[in-house]
């Protein structure tokens, strides 16, 4: 019997899990880490505490699967994009990784913008954002020059893991896509790019496709994960490509939700296709010779888990109680509370915001506070302000002329049915989930056996494993009464953005 393993480096935890070749998931395990934020609106983590977590996770998945080693055929490694890994000439780390959710090189996108021009969106298929490598990089070269002049190499969360693993500098192009400095119509770097911006190519890995075999598993991390030395690790995917291969969108038509940290609408196409306001990002799929275009919400589960953080203590305790995932207490206590909760709105823009607005400066709020509101009236308030986000991102597809059969919702959120009624009635579309509904880690896990040769392809591997169920169809009068509301939310980003932006310069 074969085996293949996903990791998938996310940004509250690293999930690891072990399927048989049919699919099936045999074993998982997840190991959480701390989010640094040093300063509002900055956000950063630790490699080492990301790799100390893949060791654990590894290390636990063969234990509880009681698989021989030498049956794993293949690794596929999937993670959180866009954060820059800097290392020296030996190999050491330099800094903390700048994550995804970190606003703070606004100033270098602008940059950015200003040195490329219109070549940006012809290369790299995306306008410049803080919340891509290349501003992050540039930030690190004006703010932490002694850092900078010691890199010798740069690579992505989940492209480190790889190092660790198999010594290899090297990233795939869906992952490399979300760094704007590929040419993403091309899937190579651009050296264009990189002369515009005067980043020496040197720094960057070999990119790959995605199923490339880009290493085997060294001495030292077969010692300490009881891998066998010389699994093979294919290049794998950046999360939201990875959740995507592991829900099945791997055709035109097909379009999945997944709502992780951040929440995303992603769409397969077989072209580059660009939003001519770039509200959406076109980049590559792990899929060769097809790209993707995918919606952002920064704030999704991340917003949920600040909130339940910092107001549902009683919860928490409530739920160890009972022996039940605080999120379903939290799910629960909301299903009382009427649609719109009472006119209570919560902007989901905690860490600034990328679909459809663009603007790191934009804050939550909660609009309409009351003295009847409760702690369940505002965790439904963030459920459903992160869904109107997500609307947003679906709207720009359909303008885009994406046509979706239905959406397949993947990721911590779509595990409740309420929040799963929530998006049929807000997209107006059937909302299902699939089977095996292990995230990224089946993705990147489908990618590997594709590189090992296990599967033919992505494509006939997806529809041999992936199967959709629980089908939840809109009900249209709860649409109805959500459209009222989805209007006002969006009304009040226009009416506050520059109050955003006042609010961000008082010192
Ligand atoms: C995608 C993105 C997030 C992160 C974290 O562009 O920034 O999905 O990958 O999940």
């Amino acid at each position: 019997m074969g085996y293949l393993i996903g990791i998938d480096i996310g940004t509250s935890g690293t999930k690891t899990a072990l399927f048989d070749i049919s699919g099936k998931l045999i074993a998982s395990s997840v190991f959480g880490y701390e989010l640094f934020q040093p300063q509002n609106g900055w956000a950063e983590q630790n490699p080492e505490d990301w790799w100390n977590a893949v060791v654990l996770g590894l290390k636990e998945v063969i234990k509880k699967s009681k698989v021989d080693p030498k049956d794993i055929k293949g690794l596929g490694l999937s993670g959180q994009m866009h954060g820059l890994v800097m290392l020296d000439s030996s190999y050491n780390l330099l800094r903390n990784s700048i994550i995804w959710c970190d606003g703070r090189s606004s100033s270098q996108a602008h940059n950015i913008f200003e040195k490329c021009g219109n070549k940006l969106i012809k290369i790299t298929a995306n306008p410049a954002m803080p919340a891509f490598t290349a501003a992050k990089l540039l930030w690190v070269r004006d703010n932490e020059p002694d850092i900078y002049t010691k890199c010798a190499h740069i690579l992505l969360p989940k492209d480190y893991i790889r190092f660790k693993l198999t010594g290899v500098l090297a990233t795939e192009v869906s992952d490399a896509s979300g760094m704007q400095l590929l040419d993403v119509p091309k899937r190579t770097w651009s050296q264009e790019i990189c002369e515009l911006l005067e980043i020496d190519t040197k720094i960057l890995p070999k990119v790959y496709e995605s199923t490339y075999i880009s290493g085997y598993i060294n001495d030292e991390a077969a010692r300490l994960t009881g891998l066998y030395k010389g699994t093979p690790v294919a290049g794998g995917a950046g999360d939201q490509a990875a959740s995507a291969v592991g829900s099945g969108i791997i055709q035109e038509g097909r379009v999945s939700d997944t709502l992780g940290s951040s929440g995303v609408v992603f769409a397969h196409t077989d072209k580059p296709i660009i939003d001519p306001k770039g509200r959406v990002h076109t980049f590559c799929h792990a899929v060769e010779n097809a790209w993707h275009v995918m919606g952002v919400t920064q704030g999704a589960g991340l917003s949920l888990k600040w909130f339940k953080d910092n107001f549902w203590e009683q919860e928490i305790i409530q739920a160890k109680k009972q022996h039940i995932d605080v999120y379903d207490l939290l799910m629960q206590k909301v299903k009382d509370i009427k649609i719109g909760a009472d006119n209570l709105i919560f902007l989901p823009y905690l860490m600034g915001e990328r679909t459809p607005h663009l603007d790191t400066f934009a804050r939550g709020v909660f609009f309409g506070i009351s003295n009847i509101h409760s702690k369940a009236h505002f965790a439904r308030a963030v459920i459903e302000g992160i869904t109107y986000s997500q609307r947003d991102c679906l709207e720009i597809l359909l303008n885009m002329g994406i046509k979706p059969k239905s959406i397949i919702a993947g990721g911590g959120g779509a595990k409740s049915q309420y929040w799963r009624e929530v998006l049929a009635d807000n997209f107006r579309q059937d909302v299902s989930t699939v089977v095996e509904d292990a995230g990224g880690c089946l993705g990147v896990a489908i990618l590997a056996g594709v590189g090992t040769g296990i599967y033919k392809s992505v494509q006939s591997a997806c529809n041999d494993i992936i199967q959709p169920k629980t089908v939840i169809s809109p009900n249209l009068e709860n649409s109805k009464k959500y459209d009222k509301y989805y209007q006002i939310y969006q009304n009040l980003y226009s009416q506050l953005k520059d109050t955003f932006k006042k609010l961000s310069e008082v010192k």
